[in-house]
């Protein structure tokens, strides 16, 4: 047996698969994000081994989880937790979709060494120009640095006493060389760091640590391996199978992905796509990243009242595209624009505009953000020809109608609900676990396949055109 933990940004989610790979039990937790000014995005790293340890001692209760022997981790990805020399957290951790270090980002990606060596744009919700916003404003703290741990890392110290990152996840820090596979010391040294910040480094489904004993005991584990994991979205497209080169998904959650694997290393930092490692030795990928999708709905739900699964209850048929356009630039955003001061939009309301309206907007505002990511990894050469849609929001077949007709491929939807990230990290534990390889990352069966409406894509590839004019004409504006 094994366990799959995700740290996802609004949730932990806990999943146990047998050997057969099926999922046998699940227990989720709910996190917090607080958002103390605008830009900003932190959350406290305690919480992640306080609802660990919840998830755990649920699926005990309803599960024997005597036989154990591997757990995978993954976790939202580029947050800093910055710890100190006896593993105490220095500050709250900046996640993800923390967008404070816009300037100490344009610092760094302006040294050209960053997109050689790293293969990325410095993105401003990366590592490393967060740590510099801490150099710079919180210098008392940055003094105190004796670890740089990315969330699922702390979480894997709090699990095993070790200090390890994986491939994946490292990558989205800006330090890695991530066509050599290992921290480079360059870019370390241009953020006055070193080696001695930086975690030891293995492969996703490797072994990084041993499950303590203390709190193998307490959950009712014999004893566990703890794999190096991945970074979500390297670990979702574990569990959904996306590893061969071509293979594809589109995630739905509070970001928005649209993911390509690829066996060899193709960076094309220009594009603003991520080239990243993947969870598996020897493999990458890129991905357009978008950072509000269901963040998007979510934001509508919390001003109209009404939850998402209301807000898109009662939507109709697929129609040609509203004429409402939204542009879901909550807090900025990262693929094709890199751009963290632009800000969100509706253009065109009129006195018929209503909640059912807006929404619609929004859900196709997402899309044409998607879009975007598809002509970006376009430019890279790298086309897509159907994609799996996974996440919260590939619930809804009618956002996914909207998101075919839109990308004009098919999207195929698992039979099996969301826990891709989750189902990966646990695959990830089975391959540390038991020495299995990569092929063991087959695709889910499929419920059905959503294609696009073809008397409808010209309409939304012109709906595209608009949103990416209106993009161009808020820009001028600011
Ligand atoms: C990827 C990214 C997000 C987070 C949160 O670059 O920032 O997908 O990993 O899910």
């Amino acid at each position: 047996m094994y366990i799959g933990l995700d740290l996802g940004t609004s949730s932990l989610k806990a999943v146990l698969m047998n050997d057969d790979q099926q999922i046998v039990a699940e227990h989720v937790v709910s996190l917090s994000v607080a958002r103390p000014h605008d830009g900003w995005s932190e959350q406290d790293p305690q919480s992640w081994g306080v609802a660990t340890d919840e998830a755990m001692r649920a699926l005990g209760k309803s599960h024997d989880l005597s036989g154990v022997t591997g757990i995978g981790l993954s976790g939202h990805m580029h947050g800093a937790t910055l710890i100190g020399a006896d593993d105490a957290v220095l500050r709250p951790c900046m996640l993800w979709n923390d967008t404070r270090s816009a300037v100490q980002a344009a610092a760094m990606d302006a040294d050209p060494q960053f997109r050689a060596t790293s293969g990325n744009i410095v993105f401003p919700g990366f590592t490393a120009p967060k740590v510099d916003w801490v150099r710079a404003n919180e210098p008392e703290v940055f003094d105190k640095i004796a670890k740089v741990l990315l969330p699922k890392d702390y979480l894997r110290l709090c699990l095993t006493g070790e200090h390890v990152s994986e491939m994946s996840d490292a990558a989205g820090t800006s330090w890695l060389d991530t066509g050599a596979r290992d921290w480079s010391d360059d870019l370390l040294a241009a953020c006055h760091l070193d080696r001695s910040h930086m975690p030891r480094l293995v492969e996703g489904s490797q072994v990084s640590g041993a499950l303590r004993a203390d709190l193998a005991a307490v959950w009712g584990i014999r004893s566990a391996v703890v794999a190096g994991g991945g970074g979500d979205n390297a670990a979702a497209a574990i569990g959904a199978g996306v590893v061969q080169d071509g293979t594809a998904f589109l995630s739905l959650g509070t970001s928005g992905v649209l993911f390509a694997a690829n066996v060899g290393y193709r960076p094309d930092p220009a594009t603003a796509v991520h080239t990243f490692c993947h969870a598996a030795p020897d493999t990458w990928h890129q991905m357009g990243v978008i950072l509000a999708a269901t963040d998007a709905l979510n934001w509508l739900s919390g001003i109209t009242g009404q939850s998402a699964a209301e807000l898109t209850a009662d939507l109709g048929d697929l129609r040609a595209p509203s004429k409402t356009l939204f542009l879901p630039y909550l807090g900025g955003e990262r693929t094709p624009h890199n751009d963290a001061a632009i800000r969100g939009q509706f253009l065109h309301l009129d006195h018929s505009s209503d909640t059912a309206a807006m929404t619609r907007a929004v859900l196709e505002g997402v899309a044409y953000a998607f879009a975007d990511c598809r002509d970006a990894l376009a430019a890279t050469g790298t086309t897509l020809t159907r994609a799996l849609a996974i996440g919260g929001g590939a619930k809804s077949d009618q956002w996914l109608r909207i998101l075919a007709s839109t990308l004009n491929i098919p999207l195929d939807v698992p039979k099996d609900g969301d826990f891709g990230a989750a189902l990966g990290a646990a695959r990830l534990g089975m391959m540390a676990a038991t020495g299995a390889g990569a092929e063991i990352a087959t695709q889910p069966p499929l419920s059905h396949e959503v294609a696009p409406d073809t008397t409808l894509t010209d309409a939304f590839r012109e709906a595209h055109q608009n949103y990416k004019a209106a993009y161009a004409a808020i820009k001028a504006l600011k």
